[in-house]
């Protein structure tokens, strides 16, 4: 059988399958279930920067008393019915959830500046968070700022949370950075233990018959998966954190191509929202049975052999590829 241990930013996990940070994580059972069935780590859904700081304005007692006095400022402030669970609810789920699971359990932050907000990363760890997942979901909407200024903004924000706590920190990421490679390692630089690549990047779609906005959640497909390889293949063995895949993991062989291009773990959400803990046991005896038949012996010896570093054609990840491609279509006989 093949040996699935992994190493996580220094945690110790029994298979390389972690699930991703969502509603997930608030039913224990289910979370049981999917530990049985494979899971080697859990990501807790996301407490939000935008509430945590109206929590702590008004534990301060200021929020009250100054909304109270100006009409517009409610409007200023996030409707706290936006946030299924608060603050100290997420706490204590968080050691409910660390004394029933015998795998990692690592709090999810999400935020991209700096500020009193971060504090929270010390209470997590207090309340026995295994480790930290930042994630930096970022929209741009002010032309008057460029992206070194984002970057910058962001890197602080980590920097941040990195100095509150002792346990790993890890950065969830969205794809679009002019070089993500050159961002991992100014993120490593300021403390991050690992990255996650990549945040779904939730884009409203418009709606001709009631011009509105199609808000609506769709689940991923492994068709996302491409873009996660991509990155992974760049950054596995180049740049000084773990890496985690996340975003159109839907099989084991989806599993084994994140981890030949690098992955430490793989993260699933869509998944397991899906089809709950027997997905995950699919997944886990494909991933497996693709590893043995391959003549691996353990997940380690295969990580990494797609990647920039290793692969066979390593021109294949860099743009020659993209002008082989662009040729190859023109060229090919019988084509319309
Ligand atoms: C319903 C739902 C809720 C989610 N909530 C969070 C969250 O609170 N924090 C976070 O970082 N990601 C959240 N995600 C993103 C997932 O953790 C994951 O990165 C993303 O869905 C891509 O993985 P998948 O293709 O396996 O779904 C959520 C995803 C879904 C579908």
């Amino acid at each position: 059988m093949t040996d699935l241990n992994t190493e996580w930013m220094g945690l110790s996990l029994r298979t390389p399958l972690v699930v991703a940070a969502s509603p997930l994580s608030d039913d224990l059972p289910m979370l049981e279930k999917l530990v049985a069935a494979g899971a080697g780590a859990v990501v807790m859904r996301s407490l939000f920067e935008e509430q945590i700081a109206a929590e702590q304005m008004a534990i301060h007692r200021h929020i009250d008393a100054w909304v109270d006095t100006n009409a517009e400022a409610r409007s200023f402030l996030p409707d706290r019915n936006l946030f299924p669970v608060g603050m100290e609810p997420y706490l204590s789920h968080l050691k409910h959830l660390r004394a029933r699971l015998d795998v990692p359990v690592l709090a999810s932050l999400n935020g991209a500046t700096p500020g009193g907000w971060t504090d929270l990363a010390q209470e997590l760890e207090s309340a026995g968070a295994s480790a930290i997942e930042l994630n930096l979901y970022d929209i741009c909407t002010d032309p008057g700022m460029s992206g070194a200024e984002v970057e910058d903004w962001q890197l602080e924000t980590v920097r941040e949370v990195v100095n509150r706590v002792s346990v790993p920190v890890s950065v969830k990421l969205s794809p679009y950075y002019t070089s993500v490679p050159a961002f991992v390692r100014r993120l490593a630089a300021v403390g991050a233990n690992g990255v996650v690549v990549f945040n779904r990047f939730y884009q409203p779609d418009v709606l001709l018959d009631s011009l509105d906005l199609d808000t609506k959640l769709h689940l991923s497909t492994s068709a996302e998966l491409p873009l996660r390889l991509h990155a992974l293949a760049l950054l596995h063995g180049r740049v000084p954190v773990a890496l985690a895949a996340t975003g159109g993991i839907h099989s084991g062989h989806d599993a084994a191509k994140a981890i030949l291009c690098g992955a430490d773990v793989v993260q699933m959400a869509s998944a397991l929202l899906q089809s709950g803990p027997d997905a995950m046991s699919t997944i886990l005896v494909e991933l497996q049975g693709w590893l043995a038949a391959n003549g691996y012996d353990s997940v380690n010896e295969a990580r990494g052999i797609m990647s920039l570093e290793n692969a066979p054609d390593p021109a294949a990840w860099e743009r020659l590829n993209y002008m082989r491609m662009l040729q190859g279509w023109q060229s090919r006989p019988g084509r319309r």
